[in-house]
């Protein structure tokens, strides 16, 4: 008998920025697996069991919700913001990837949520007001040579960038291996947002440009904002500067 699996995303950490579909699903289920502080932010009821498993037990964690399910369990795999970005809805489709068949039986939702991105963007104006991409900064499931392309790329290309991902006690020097990468595709003015806990009480937003970013300014919790050559910083008397990237591009081709 297979049963459910939902996979949700709790937001980034404010409980009113889980949706409602979201926090539904928490209420229909009764088995949840996720990273300790996430399945945290879920007021569970008695009833309800928690595996709280290390964040880079992914695959393991996900192969342990589908077994569940696969036995007729309601099942919910918890991820912060949203569980498709660098989270646990491609662990779940990798497990079941390469899993038993009766793993691909189980009925699966995958419920979106706002993802850290979109939570820093909005706390500052609009910087994703244009074409933009996201890069996970992380060396541990892709080779760096990659990662630094890929900035390189994205910059000349003239997308904003959110990375994330962006540093950790494992990876110090990542990020500021990438502002020196970005210093020589982008103008040094160019607005770097630090955006720490978007959503948090310990919500912390700091603008440097490029020319002057320093990377002590992130940590696990940041999600940083590469601006585009378009973007612009509107200083405002008394309120903190507001960051967007115009809807439009003047002139030609790029
Ligand atoms: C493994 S990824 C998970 C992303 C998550 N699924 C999402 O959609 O936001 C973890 C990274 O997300 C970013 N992040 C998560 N929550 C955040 C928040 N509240 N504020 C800023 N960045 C956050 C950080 O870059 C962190 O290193």
């Amino acid at each position: 008998m297979s049963g459910k699996l939902f996979v949700i995303g709790t937001g980034p950490g404010k409980p009113e920025q889980m949706t409602p579909e979201a926090a539904a699903a928490v209420s229909l289920a009764t088995e949840f697996y996720g990273y300790g502080p996430y399945l945290d932010r879920l007021n569970l009821r008695s009833d309800q069991r928690r595996q709280a498993s290390d964040n880079r037990e992914e695959l393991d964690r996900a192969s342990a919700a589908l077994r569940a399910a696969a036995t007729g369990a309601t099942v919910c795999v918890v991820s912060g913001g949203d569980p498709g970005v660098f989270a646990m809805a491609a662990a779940v489709c990798e497990a079941i990837d390469s899993g038993p068949e009766e793993w691909r039986e189980v009925d699966l939702a995958v419920l979106p949520g706002i993802t850290a991105m979109l939570a820093v963007a909005a706390r500052i104006g609009a910087p994703l007001g244009h074409d933009f991409c996201a890069i996970s900064l992380s060396d541990n499931l892709k080779p760096w040579n990659i990662i630094e392309n890929r900035l390189s790329m994205a910059a000349r290309a003239g997308f904003v960038i959110a990375l994330y991902n962006p540093i950790s006690k494992a990876r110090p020097w990542q990020l500021g291996k990438a502002f020196e990468l970005l210093r020589s595709d982008l103008p040094a003015t160019t607005p770097i947002i630090f955006g720490r806990a978007a959503g948090r009480p310990d919500e912390c937003i700091t603008i440097q440009p490029l020319g002057k970013a320093d990377a002590a300014n992130a940590d696990m919790a940041t999600c940083v904002i590469i601006g585009s050559p378009e973007t612009r910083v509107i200083a405002r008397d008394g309120k903190p500067d507001l960051v967007y990237t115009p809807r439009f591009i003047a002139g030609g081709n790029r």
